[in-house]
């Protein structure tokens, strides 16, 4: 039984994200989407928004669960007693971050792979922080997020504007 964890901000999951679960979810016997509770970065949705919206995104996948960590992501990957870690790839703007992550990943916690999935192209160009500018100026969305992601977005931007 190979556990893997996908670890990220998912500030929100966008269908990149959910095309790297679901490939995942083809190679290991069960994921676990690990949606990083850290304060310190600047979050449009809370972390029980996010994780809301990731299992709402990962329902139809059988053996996929969403579950809140903070602090190091080894840590929580020993904790579930998880082997695998997993990442998604976009040419070529993530590659030397999570080269850098890799690395000292891997010197914590030597036991646990790395295994990154390259994305796939039609998805290459979506990036959670591009989405929320997009939402932001009101363009659309289709294609890019499930619609429940793209309601939440236009009620949070709503809700922003309201309080001024
Ligand atoms: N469109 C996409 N295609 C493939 N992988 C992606 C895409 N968007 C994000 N990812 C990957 O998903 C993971 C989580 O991303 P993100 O939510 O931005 O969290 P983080 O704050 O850890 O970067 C990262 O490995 C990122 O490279
Ligand atoms: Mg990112």
């Amino acid at each position: 039984m190979t556990i893997a964890v996908y670890p990220g901000s998912f500030d929100p999951i966008t269908n990149g994200h959910i095309d790297i679960v679901k490939r995942a979810c083809a190679l290991f016997d069960s994921l676990i989407v690990a949606i990083y509770d850290r304060p310190e970065k600047n979050l449009l949705f809370s972390v029980d928004e996010r994780i809301a919206l990731a299992q709402t995104a990962s329902e139809d996948i059988p053996n996929v669960s969403v579950r809140a960590f903070s602090g190091l992501v080894v840590d929580f990957i020993h904790h579930m007693k998880a082997d695998v870690m997993i990442r998604g790839l976009r040419a070529t703007s993530d590659f030397e971050r999570e080269f850098e992550m890799a690395l000292m990943n891997h010197k914590l916690a030597p036991d646990i792979e790395l295994v990154c999935l390259m994305t796939s192209a039609k998805y290459q160009f979506i990036s959670s922080s591009v989405i929320k500018e997009v939402a932001r100026l009101g363009g659309c969305l289709d294609g890019m997020v499930p619609d429940h992601v793209a309601e939440a977005l236009t009620r949070k931007y709503a809700e922003t504007y309201t309080r001024g």
